[in-house]
């Protein structure tokens, strides 16, 4: 377990503050206008460590939020959501757009086909799991933010740490079925919005397929991968009423308050970056949505570890949200 070791390595380049007992660090030292490759090794290494890092008050722009996040690997892009003509309000398709403005700039209508896809980001997740290939790691960084006391944070919860917890039975169960889970955002739009999205079948949609229970190879440490993009779970003598009671006494075991840290945005220029394969999160509770500007971009670095793809063939496509829906979706 090569990531134990780099882990009790003190940082020479960072300063660490812990965030909750199990995960989460805010991270200081790093000039994002020139970063070494020592402190992106000790980057990696804080990430394996915690999961979640945040940093406050960066130089990045999207140009070099594109370029930093490209030394972490091969970026995923949106093109692939915006058919149906919706196009970009930036120059970069590496940038997923997690805000709530249109491509004019203004803010969206809450009632609008793309406010109520982008209400699923409100539900614990995993980004990217509806994909044959996962995310490994995303980099989220604010534009502009909305006033503080309207929310507007984002939320993370620890699924190593909700593993380590199980029941030894139900852990038994779990990694003696090796059940796969399956993925899909269809569901989990529906979930967010069952009245608007009362005619998606998330059934008949593209799904996407990866174990409940993998280790989380940087770390060496074993995660509870599900989220709401978990449609249900296959494996061996799985019933349908046993695969939604599962999904549903997972997801809500590892959401719990003890296992949960908020990061606020405090400034434009923060940034935060998450391990999809060791963590969840989502978009807290926010009243300024028809109101205020909320402007985040997202870079996705893909898995390139051993079960990047799960249980799905390399020639499966990644589906963009035609696949599930007419109109287009923000991502
Ligand atoms: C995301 C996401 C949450 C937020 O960008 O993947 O889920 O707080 N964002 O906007
Ligand atoms: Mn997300």
């Amino acid at each position: 377990m090569p990531g134990l070791l780099i882990q009790e390595t003190p940082f020479k380049t960072l300063k660490v503050k812990e965030l909750h007992p199990t995960f989460g660090a805010e991270i200081e030292g790093v000039d994002f206008d020139n970063v070494s490759d020592e402190t992106l090794q000790e980057i990696l290494a804080a990430m394996a460590k915690y999961g979640v890092c945040v940093f406050r008050n960066t130089s990045l722009n999207d140009d070099s939020h594109v370029e930093f996040s490209k030394r972490l690997g091969e970026l995923d892009n949106i093109r692939r959501y915006l058919q149906g003509g919706r196009g970009l309000r930036y120059k970069h398709y590496e940038l997923f757009d997690a805000g709530n403005l249109d491509e004019d700039n203004n803010i969206v209508d809450p009632e609008s086909h793309r406010a109520h896809a982008n209400r699923g980001n409100g539900l614990f997740h995993v980004d990217s799991s509806f994909n044959p290939r996962r995310a490994g790691l995303s980099l989220l960084r604010a534009v502009v933010i909305p006033p503080k006391e309207t929310g507007g944070n984002t939320d993370f919860a620890d699924s190593r740490a909700a593993w380590d917890d199980l029941p030894e039975d139900l852990k038994k169960e779990l990694l003696e079925g090796d059940y796969a889970g399956s993925h899909s955002m269809a569901h989990s739009r529906k979930l967010a919005s069952p009245e608007y999205f009362k005619d998606v079948e998330p059934d008949k949609a593209p799904q996407s397929k990866h174990r409940i229970v993998q280790r989380h190879e940087p770390s060496g440490r074993m995660n509870l991968y599900i989220g709401a993009h978990l449609h249900h779970i296959e494996g061996e003598g799985m019933t349908p009423e046993r695969s939604a009671e599962l999904v549903e006494k997972l997801n809500k075991h590892a959401t719990q308050d003890k296992y949960r840290i908020t990061v606020s945005w405090d400034q434009p220029g923060d940034m935060v970056i998450w391990d999809n394969r060791c963590v969840m999160h989502r978009a807290g509770p926010w009243t300024g949505g028809g109101k205020y500007k909320r402007d985040l971009r997202r870079t996705t670095v893909h898995d390139d570890g051993p079960t990047a793809w799960g249980l799905n063939s390399k020639e499966m496509e990644m589906p963009g949200s035609a696949a599930w829906t007419k109109p287009t979706v923000g991502a």
